[in-house]
Order: structure tokens, then sequence, then C-alpha cells
């Protein structure tokens, strides 16, 4: 890493924790008076900015059942649902509130898409389950593509991806991201210039193939410790170039 950088920005400086007042967010403050749950501070602004039109939440990840309290409070109107792991969690299910909790493994396809038969189709996923490469990069793989279209993944503490602990795999999330990001560009792959997409050029081409994900990546958000991605809210088309 430090020789991609080059020097300059290789360059080692001191970084200080800070006990300074965290920046008010909406989200931040239903934070405040929540019990039993676990999220890194700045976190908030960025749920902020994602969480606009929320109406399905899934979130990974129920442990002590705050969480889901905090979005119920947040999102007043939209369906609250948790799946966990852990048999404990099944005491959080609260029907009467729009919170739903179900039993079962991150991984597992079959449970995730009996959680989706239920529930889904969700507009956002939140993965703060439990944190290794394969959890991670698995149920993003299995729920992503079935995401509602204009909905966004968010996957979260992807700091564990630099932890031994969570390292079950060589390939981590941030470099599952890197493949999402060439994803994005897969129809680029199939062509060696821009005349192939000038508006109007012989050379213009109508079709390529691509991924599934090529067609419904809008657009990859790298934050410390958290991705998010949008899904696109129609299948995208080749972009068109244009020279005057
Ligand atoms: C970080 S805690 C969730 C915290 C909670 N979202 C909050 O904000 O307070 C992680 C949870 O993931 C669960 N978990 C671990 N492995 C899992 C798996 N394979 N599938 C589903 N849940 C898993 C654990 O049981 C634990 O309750």
């Amino acid at each position: 890493m430090l020789d991609a950088l080059g020097p300059d920005l290789a360059r080692q400086v001191p970084m200080r924790s800070d006990d300074s007042a965290p920046g008010d967010t909406a989200i931040g403050r239903v934070f405040e008076t929540t019990e039993n749950v676990h999220k890194l501070r700045h976190y908030f602004p960025i749920y902020q900015s994602v969480l606009t039109r929320t109406e399905r939440m899934l979130e990974i990840g129920v442990d002590r059942g705050g969480s889901l309290r905090m979005w119920r409070e947040y999102l007043p109107d939209a369906t609250i649902v948790g799946l966990d792991i852990s048999p404990k969690v099944a005491q959080y299910d609260d029907p009467q509130n729009d919170i739903h909790v179900r039993v079962g493994d991150q991984t597992d396809t079959s449970f995730l898409s009996s959680v989706l038969e239920e529930f889904g189709p969700f507009d956002t996923v939140l993965d703060d389950g439990g944190h290794t490469n394969k959890q991670m990069i698995a149920s993003f793989q299995y729920l992503f593509p079935r995401l509602k279209p204009g909905g966004v993944y968010i996957v979260e503490d992807v700091c564990a991806n630099y932890w031994t602990l969570y390292r079950d795999q060589r390939e981590s999330f941030v470099d599952f991201t890197k493949w999402l990001m060439d994803a994005m560009h897969a129809h680029y792959q199939q062509m060696s210039s821009v005349y192939q997409l000038m508006e109007g050029h012989q050379k213009r081409v109508k079709e390529v193939r691509v991924p599934f994900a090529t067609t419904i990546i809008d657009r990859i958000e790298v934050f410390d410790s958290v991705v998010v991605v949008h899904r696109a809210a129609e299948s995208k088309h080749l972009p068109r170039a244009v020279f005057r």
C-alpha cells in the first residue's frame, strides 16, 4: 500500500482520538436515547444521507435489539426486519410495531430466500452481522440482485476486513468492492475506443454482453468502514458520448 501511495501520501503522521461533541444528526439524536445498540459515531451522517426513501429495511445482525428500535423510531413508517444466527434474538420480534425478527445464517441462501418471500423486496439492506469476509460477500451476492430497484445496500464495520479474527478467506469485502467497481465498468471492457459510444458514429455499438451487476449498480460510495452500493432505479443503458 505504501509503495502505491508514493512518498508524499505515505509519509507517517499522527492520528488522534477525539472526544469532542459529535455532529448533530436526527438519527444521532435517536441513537443517544436508545439502549443496547452498538454503532460507530461517524456512521450517523452516512445513514442520514442514504436512508432517504426507506420503506422496507433488513438489518443483518440484531444482537441486543437496540438497533431495530432505533430504526423503528427514525423510520416510523418503514417495515423493519432483523435477522441473526442467535436464537436469543427471537425475543425482539415485535410484529405489532412492524419489527420482525427471524433466526438464521446470513450466508444461507434458502433462509435469506424465506425472509425475502415473507418481507421483501427490501429497499434497504444493512449488513451488521458476523463481519467475516465470507459472510459480507455471500450476503451481498444473494441480496443485492434482489434489492428493490433504487434501493441501497450498506455494509458496515468493513474495518473488520483488516483484523485477523474476521479474515476467514483471503478476499476481503474491500477487495470485492473493487470487483464491483470493475463490474460497473464491464461494458467498457467490451470496447476499444470512445467512438463505440459516440452518438451518430458508424462504429457505435448497439449492444454488448455484460454481467447483470453492470446493469444494476448505479454507484458505490466508500466511507471509513462503510460501503454503500446503490442499485439503479432502472436497468442501465450504454453511455452516450457527444463530440462537437
Ligand atoms: C455487531 S452485532 C449486531 C449489532 C446490532 N446491529 C447493533 O447495532 O446493535 C452482530 C450480530 O451478528 C450476528 N451474527 C454473527 N454471525 C452471523 C451469521 N452467520 N448470520 C447472521 N447473524 C450473524 C451475531 O449473533 C450478532 O448478534
